[in-house]
C-alpha cells in the first residue's frame, strides 16, 4: 500500500499549470488545511493502519513552500497513525526557489529520502516566459545543495518551452546527469483553462511544433542515454536504478490512499479491513475550501464525501492493466494483449520471456495505439 499526499499551494501559478494547486493562499487558510489533513490522516490511520505502507510521496502544489515545522508535524501524524517501518521510499517535490538547508535537514529529519525538484528548464528565457519563479542558477545551486542531503534527487524538465532548441534540450541534459539519479521529462501539454494555452491560441507565444517537439524528445532519450540513465516509463529515466517505486506502484496497480483536496484513491479489497467492494478507484474535491468542510463535519474515513467513486469490473481492470503497464518498458504480460494487436501495429511492440512492451516509436505514439488496442 502507498500513502499520497497533496499540499495544494504554490507561491505563484505557472502559465502551463493545470494541476490541482492554488496560489497565494493567506496562512489561515493554509493552517486550517494542514489541520483538515491531520484529522484525514488519523481516520486514514484507523481505517488503514495496520496495513503495509511500501512508499509516501507527499506532492503539489508546492510542498517546499510550507514552512519545515508544518513539513515536519505532517510527517509527524503520518507516523502516528499508518505503520512506516517498512517504507522503502519516501519522496517530497519541491521548487527550487523555496528549497533552503533548514527545510532540507527538516525533510531528513522527518524520514524523507527522496527529493524531486521541478527544474522545467535550464534556459531563463524560457523560465521567465512561463512564469516559473526561479532561474537557471538557483535552479543548478538548489540541485547541488538537495545532493548534500539526498543520494536520491530527481529533475523534471519539460520539452516544447518556447525557447527550446536541439542543442539547448542536448545541454540542460548534460549538466543536469551529474546533479541527480533520476529525470522526469515531459512533453509539454497545452492544458485547456490554463493561461499558455490562451497566449498560443491568440498567437501571442511562439511554441515549437510537434514534429520538433519528437525530435527534441529524441535528443533527450539519446542524451539520457549516454549518460546512463534507462528509460523505465515513457516519461521517467533512472540512474544506478533509483526508479520512482511509488510512481511505479500507480502503473503496476497498487494500492494507493490519496489525501488532502483533489487526492484520489486506490483500493482493492485489503486484508479484509475495507469495508468496499473488489476494486474501486475514488477522489477528494479539488476545491480546499470543500475538502476542508467535507473533512471537518465527518468522524471517520468511510464518511469523507468523495468527488467521484468508480468501481471497476473485469474490463475496467483488464483495460487498465494494458493502458498503465504499456507507459513502462517492462510492458505486459502477453498474454494480456493475446490477439489483440492488429498485424500493422505489430512493429511497435518488443516481446521477450512472455512479456510484451512498446519500443521507441511506440512509445512516441502510445495513444493513438491504445485506442486501437483496447476495442478489440
Ligand atoms: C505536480 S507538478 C509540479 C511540481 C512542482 N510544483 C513544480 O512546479 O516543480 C509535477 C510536474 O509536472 C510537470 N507538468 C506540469 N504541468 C505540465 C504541462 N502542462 N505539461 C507538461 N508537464 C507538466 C512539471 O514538470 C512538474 O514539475
Ligand atoms: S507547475 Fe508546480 S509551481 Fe507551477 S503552478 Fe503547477 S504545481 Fe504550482
Amino acid at each position: 500500500m502507498e500513502i499520497y499526499i497533496h499540499l495544494p499551494f504554490c507561491k505563484a501559478k505557472c502559465q502551463y499549470c493545470d494541476f490541482n494547486s492554488y496560489a497565494a493562499c493567506d496562512s489561515a487558510t493554509i493552517y486550517s488545511y494542514l489541520a483538515a489533513l491531520c484529522r484525514e490522516i488519523k481516520f486514514a490511520g484507523a481505517q488503514y493502519g495496520r496495513a503495509k505502507i511500501d512508499s509516501v510521496y507527499i506532492g503539489g502544489g508546492t510542498p517546499s513552500m510550507l514552512e519545515a515545522k508544518q513539513i515536519l508535524s505532517v510527517c509527524r501524524v503520518l507516523n502516528e497513525n499508518f505503520d512506516l517501518s517498512g517504507v522503502k521510499e519516501f519522496s517530497i517535490e519541491a521548487n527550487p526557489e523555496s528549497i533552503s538547508e533548514d527545510k532540507l535537514a527538516a525533510y531528513v529529519e522527518a524520514g524523507i529520502d527522496r527529493i524531486s525538484i521541478g527544474v522545467q528548464s535550464l534556459d531563463d528565457r524560457n523560465l521567465r516566459s512561463v512564469g516559473r519563479l526561479h532561474d537557471r542558477n538557483t535552479a543548478l545551486k538548489k540541485l547541488e545543495l538537495a545532493g548534500k542531503y539526498f543520494k536520491n534527487v530527481s529533475a523534471d524538465l519539460i520539452i516544447g518551452l518556447p525557447y527550446d532548441n536541439a542543442g539547448l534540450i542536448k545541454s540542460e541534459i548534460d549538466e543536469l546527469s551529474d546533479l541527480v539519479s533520476h529525470m522526469s521529462v515531459y512533453q509539454l501539454t497545452l492544458e485547456e483553462g490554463t493561461s499558455l494555452k490562451k497566449r498560443a491560441d491568440e498567437g501571442r507565444v511562439w511554441l515549437p511544433s510537434d514534429d520538433e517537439v519528437a525530435e527534441f524528445m529524441d535528443i533527450a532519450i539519446d542524451a539520457l542515454a549516454a549518460r546512463g540513465f534507462e528509460r523505465y516509463e515513457v516519461s521517467n529515466f533512472a540512474k544506478g536504478g533509483e526508479i520512482s517505486r511509488h510512481n511505479m506502484g500507480y502503473w503496476t496497480r497498487e494500492e494507493y490512499i490519496g489525501l488532502g483536496a483533489g487526492s484520489h484513491s486506490f483500493l482493492k479489497t485489503a486484508d479484509g479491513c475495507a469495508p468496499l467492494p473488489a476494486e474501486i478507484r475514488f477522489s477528494h474535491p479539488r476545491d480546499i475550501n470543500a475538502y476542508i468542510g467535507g473533512i471537518n463535519c465527518v468522524d471517520s474515513f468511510d464518511k469523507i464525501p468523495r468527488a467521484e467513486i468508480s468501481v471497476l469490473n473485469k474490463t475496467d481492470i483488464l483495460n487498465e492493466q494494458i493502458m498503465l503497464g504499456l507507459r513502462t518498458t517492462k510492458g505486459v504480460k502477453e498474454s494480456l494483449l493475446e490477439g489483440k494487436i492488429p498485424p500493422e501495429l505489430e512493429r511497435f511492440f518488443i516481446r521477450a520471456d512472455g512479456r510484451i512492451a512498446l519500443n521507441r516509436r511506440g512509445m512516441e505514439v502510445m495513444n493513438g495505439i491504445l485506442v486501437r488496442i483496447l476495442m478489440l
